[in-house]
């Protein structure tokens, strides 16, 4: 046992706790780095411990792995070097002539990465259009189907996928349901209870939350085929995360609950403020209610809607920008899920394939003061 939690304590505790454990020699209440890459045996050529190299496992992989199985309520979790490596490696378990299904709006370089290796691997894909609802269940074709890919809210316009009924209609198919979780969160989101079989998170965005580590998580339901199929390719491939890397996203991981909530209540602040500005044409916000999928997103994200949200711009592509260039607090730049507010003109950084309204704007709400932020966005708004 490398920290003694049980199952029932709430995730706020669990997330406190994180690796920490009185080390019995020096005292040490957190854990230790283990940069070993090799470990040795005994005198009778028997592992010391369970640890043989360190591309396959690590004891800093273990201690978040641990944890985020915990928090998805899975079976188990494999940490990789980023949150593309986790999702290459799904990937990868896909044969020639599977079909794979996946939002039209998504994370722009996962769907790239779909169509490179749909393209390259001769497997079938269909991208739904998020906002029909039958898309979803008309995009899969039993029988042929291996995999549905979904996010929910998807980036970067935080339309809302139901994640129960996308598992319903995946498991009719014989599918698998993979839900890609990275800007919601266990803290308001636990896909796998949904019906999910598999959830994915750019641990890079709020697991880490200091925008100073790339990773990426999977946390499976159970343990199956796939599942070893998945844990080979990690090894084999070695998309392993450096065992310093882990440590720093474990420290990280202590005050994701605190820093959800914040810039959960921030984004909604925001969001309502916002809402009828002049400058602005709408304010896509799970968490407003005028939002065309607000009632999904209350059953599904239950502790908080997230610190982002995207807003047109009335005006074109030159006017958003423009509002970028005159912003203090936020700082322009890609990603998400730190605790510096950061904007990003989408269509700007996505290719000419991109389908992002010219005059959105994405913010990933930090934990600042919301009022210094309102104000920011407000004096940026009003210049014009
Ligand atoms: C929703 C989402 N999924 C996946 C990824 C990929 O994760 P990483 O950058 O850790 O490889 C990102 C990165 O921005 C993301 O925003």
């Amino acid at each position: 046992m490398l920290f003694d939690l049980k199952k029932q304590e709430h995730i706020n505790t669990l997330l406190a706790k994180a690796g920490h454990k009185i080390d019995k020699n020096s005292g040490s209440v957190i854990p230790s780095i283990h940069p070993s890459t090799t470990y040795a045996r005994d005198e009778d050529y028997n592992l010391i411990s369970e640890y043989l190299y360190t591309r396959l496992d690590n004891q800093n992989y273990t201690e978040v792995e641990l944890l985020c199985a915990k928090l998805d309520n899975g079976a188990d979790a494999l940490v990789f070097s980023s949150g593309m490596a986790a999702i290459a490696a799904v990937l990868e378990t896909l044969n020639v002539g599977d079909h794979l299904v996946a939002p039209n709006v998504m994370y722009y370089a996962a769907q790239d990465w779909m169509r490179y290796i749909s393209n390259k691997h001769g497997i079938g894909l269909t991208l739904f259009d998020v906002t029909d609802e039958e898309g979803i269940s008309q995009a899969i074709i039993p029988g042929k189907t291996k995999l549905v890919w979904i996010e929910s809210p998807v980036n970067p316009t935080w339309d809302v996928i139901d994640i129960q009924r996308a598992a319903e209609f995946a498991h009719s198919a014989e599918a698998i349901l993979c839900v890609d979780c990275t800007v919601v969160s266990p803290i308001t989101t636990k896909a796998l209870d949904l019906g999910a079989d598999i959830v994915f998170h750019s641990a890079s965005k709020y697991y880490n939350g200091h925008s100073d580590v790339i990773a990426g998580i999977l946390v499976t339901k159970e343990i199956n085929e796939r599942w070893e199929e998945i844990k080979y390719i990690r090894t084999h491939a070695g998309g392993v995360l450096g065992p310093f890397e882990a440590w720093l996203l474990l420290r990280g991981m202590r005050t994701l609950s605190i820093r959800f909530e914040r810039v959960s209540q921030n984004a909604l602040k925001i969001a309502q403020h916002f809402e009828y500005h002049s400058k602005v044409e709408k304010v896509l916000y799970p968490g407003l209610k005028s939002h065309s999928h607000h009632l999904i997103a209350a059953r599904q994200m239950t502790n908080g809607f997230g610190g982002m949200l995207s807003i047109l711009v009335k005006g074109g592509s030159e006017e958003a920008l423009r509002v970028v260039k005159k912003l203090k607090h936020f700082v322009p730049a890609t990603s998400l899920g730190g605790v510096e507010s950061l904007v990003e003109h989408r269509a700007s950084v996505e290719s000419e394939k991109s389908t992002v309204p010219k005059n959105l704007l994405r913010f990933s709400v930090g934990i600042e003061d919301v009022n210094d932020l309102i104000n920011d966005l407000d004096q940026a708004l009003n210049k014009i």
